[in-house]
């Protein structure tokens, strides 16, 4: 048996970008979450995945077949905006300024870039699940740092000397 408090600090040694993933959600308005768990997995077809733990309070937004999403990467700057979509209960988008992208889902402001998808498959990942998107439209807004997260903070991308 691994032990919970190693795995999870083995898990923070990989550093990854941060983005926030949006669906247009229900009568109430569109939803976002944040989300480190983001991989690229197919060219032809372009597919991504997404890991979302399954006690996300919005996460039957991003379960129905054939529904829309927003993959969000976040800029460098934008840290405050991954602490707002990183709970607890907090999905509402109302406040934050976006357009609404290819597929219905909202494409959120000054982020670094943000890929619509249109859900294509849904895995059992233990306790979370593997949304798998099929990629629709692309958009890169800024040529500029990501946000970066490792070992439980954020940090910046520095160029090696
Ligand atoms: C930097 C960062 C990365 C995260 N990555 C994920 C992730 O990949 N998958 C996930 O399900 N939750 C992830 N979370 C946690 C969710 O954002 C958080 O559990 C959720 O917004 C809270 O939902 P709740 O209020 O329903 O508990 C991450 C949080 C942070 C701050």
């Amino acid at each position: 048996m691994v032990d919970q408090l190693a795995f999870r600090s083995a898990l923070g040694c990989f550093a990854s970008g941060v983005t926030v993933v949006t669906a247009p959600g229900d009568g109430r308005g569109p939803v976002g979450v944040t989300v480190s768990a983001f991989c690229s997995l197919s060219l032809d077809p372009p597919l991504i995945l997404v890991c979302l733990d399954n006690r996300t309070g919005c996460i039957d937004h991003f379960l129905d077949s054939g529904a829309g999403f927003s993959v969000n990467v976040l800029a460098a700057d934008q840290g405050a905006l991954s602490d707002a979509f990183a709970g607890p209960q907090s999905f509402d988008l109302h406040g934050h300024g976006y357009s609404e992208g290819a597929t219905g889902a909202p494409v959120l402001d000054g982020v670094a870039a943000a890929l619509s998808c249109q859900t294509h498959t849904i895995h059992d990942g233990g306790d979370h699940r593997i949304v798998v998107g099929r990629v629709v439209d692309v958009q890169v807004t800024r040529e500029r740092a990501p946000l970066v997260y490792f070992q439980s903070s954020y940090r910046e991308l520095s160029e090696r000397p």
